[in-house]
């Protein structure tokens, strides 16, 4: 059998290795990304003082090792490529882009200059080629990231780090230089809900408390009349709200730099100053009120304060960008699907051979290792589904290659990649850094013609 896996992620990658592996049937994985390199937010998310969760990327080499496995990087879907193109050359296909589009707050002068998407932030700093000309203006001393999940952490953290705690990441060059000139000072977490609602995990939290030069600031008020229940499957508030308590009875270090910590209040207005960038952001304040389903919602009080920060990184979550012929679940923003069997998102009926995995399927929740088994839930339905469809004769497998050299379209094979990976890790090596990441694909490309 013969399938197509559109996205290098770790869902994708899980995909590709519980197809691999199986014994009952041969499967020819063909993996194609838009960009040159792989591995989705392993490496353009994940954290560059994070190194340790890269190393995941050792276990999808192993799956890129397979005989029957190719990579096929440079090639976009929707560009270069439609889906009646893999209809015609693969028996299956796996949508696995991700969530590649932001959330919006939906307030007044969200648009404006210094009020930027974190997807934006988080692209500059690791080196994703889309976002390498990003305008991040570190020249104002106050910054709000708005949100309390996992992102908007390593968004805090990354603005607060010293240069020398980034000099030995893989952060990409462009970014280390800016955050080394940087002005920032002080920044505010904020959360709609309560401490307890934060979906920030406690490793996360607790780093601040390790940092060389921050000093966490909570307000007890803050945490004033907060209540873990009891009950099992709250560790994680628990743990949370501990190490909240515990900056709230730090003692301010005067040199340090500040990173508040404020619950219960949401944005209603991005505030431009003369020069039409962030001068400020209205918040007002929420009380929470229990819901009949005992989940907790935030409803506005109509009490406004504004606060004086001068850029604005909304960390409010991600959607799944719109592909020409995959049906698009409006609501959810993601791939229309029912457990992962893509589906007309009106009638619900399959769209026959065609499954989405990782967050283009549930949307952005989940660590990098939830979709082991998630994508291995969905090739059970692939191989069930399957029986039989390698009797359909196909164009030769490497028809494709012809189809996109025809195109245009220099594609970058796994090996390609091992080539731009040793030049990075060479190139890294002379700043102590386990990589120095190129960040412009005409670049790769480039490097890759020349033959090094
Ligand atoms: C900022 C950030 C930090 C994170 N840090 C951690 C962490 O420390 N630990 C952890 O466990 N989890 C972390 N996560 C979560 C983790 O990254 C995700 O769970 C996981 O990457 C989602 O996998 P995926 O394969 O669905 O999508 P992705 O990893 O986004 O991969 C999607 C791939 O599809 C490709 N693609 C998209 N559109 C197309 C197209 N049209 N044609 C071809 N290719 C396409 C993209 O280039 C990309 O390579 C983090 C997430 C974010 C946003
Ligand atoms: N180090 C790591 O392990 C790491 C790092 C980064 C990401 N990740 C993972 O990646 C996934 C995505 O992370 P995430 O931080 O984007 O998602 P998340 O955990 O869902 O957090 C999103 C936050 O945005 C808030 N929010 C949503 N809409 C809002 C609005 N209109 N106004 C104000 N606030 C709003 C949410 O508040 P409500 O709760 O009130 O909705 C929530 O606090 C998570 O599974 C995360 O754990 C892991």
């Amino acid at each position: 059998m013969r399938v197509a896996i559109i996205g290098s992620g770790p869902a994708g990658f899980y995909a590709a290795e519980a197809l691999l592996r199986r014994t009952d049937t041969v499967v020819h994985v063909d993996m194609f990304d838009r960009l040159p390199t792989p591995y989705g937010l392993v490496r353009g998310g994940v954290a560059p003082d994070h190194q340790n969760i890269k190393a995941v990327t050792r276990v999808f080499e192993k799956t890129a090792a397979r005989p029957t496995f190719r990579f096929l990087g440079n090639v976009c879907l929707g560009r270069d490529l439609t889906v009646a193109d893999l209809r015609q050359h693969y028996h299956q296909i796996v949508y696995a882009v991700g969530n590649e589009a932001d959330r919006r707050l939906g307030i007044p002068c969200e648009g404006i200059a210094r009020c930027t998407p974190v997807a934006v932030f988080i692209g500059w700093y690791n080196g994703h080629p889309d976002y390498r000309h990003a305008k991040i203006d570190l020249s104002v001393s106050r910054v709000a990231v708005v949100g309390n999940g996992n992102v908007a952490i390593d968004a805090a953290r990354i603005l607060l780090c010293t240069p020398a705690e980034l000099e030995k990441t893989d952060i990409a060059a462009h970014a280390l230089e800016a955050l080394r000139n940087s002005r920032v000072r002080e920044v505010y977490i904020l959360g709609r809900r309560g401490p307890e609602q934060a979906s920030f995990t406690p490793p996360e939290l607790k780093e601040f408390g390790e940092m060389e030069n921050v000093d966490p600031v909570v307000d007890p008020e803050e945490l004033a009349g907060c209540v873990i229940p009891q009950t099992a499957g709250n560790t994680q508030q628990e743990k949370n709200l501990k190490i909240l308590q515990s900056y709230a009875a730090r003692q301010p270090d005067a040199k340090a730099k500040k990173l508040h910590f404020r619950f219960r209040v949401s944005p209603t207005e991005v505030i431009a100053g003369a020069d039409g960038k962030v001068a400020g952001l209205a918040l007002e304040k929420n009380r929470l009120e229990v819901q009949p389903d005992g989940t907790v919602r935030a409803r506005g009080t109509g009490e406004i304060e504004v606060l004086d920060v001068g850029m604005v990184l909304p960390a409010i979550g991600f959607a799944a960008e719109r592909i020409a012929g995959i049906p698009y679940d409006e609501k959810a923003r993601v791939i229309a699907n029912e457990d992962g069997r893509v589906v007309d998102p009106v009638s619900r009926t399959a769209i026959a051979n065609e499954y989405v995995v990782g967050w283009a399927r549930t949307g952005p929740q989940g660590l990098i290792g939830s979709h082991k088994g998630a994508s291995a839930h969905v090739v059970e339905y692939m191989i069930a589904d399957g029986a039989g469809l390698e009797a359909r004769e196909l164009p030769e497998r490497e028809a494709i290659d012809s189809l996109l050299r025809a195109r245009g379209i220099q594609v970058v094979s796994f090996d390609d990649w091992k080539q731009l990976d040793d030049v990075e890790v060479a190139r890294g090596a002379r700043r102590g850094a386990p990589r120095d990441k190129i960040v412009d694909v005409e670049a790769m490309l480039g490097t890759l013609r020349q033959g090094l």
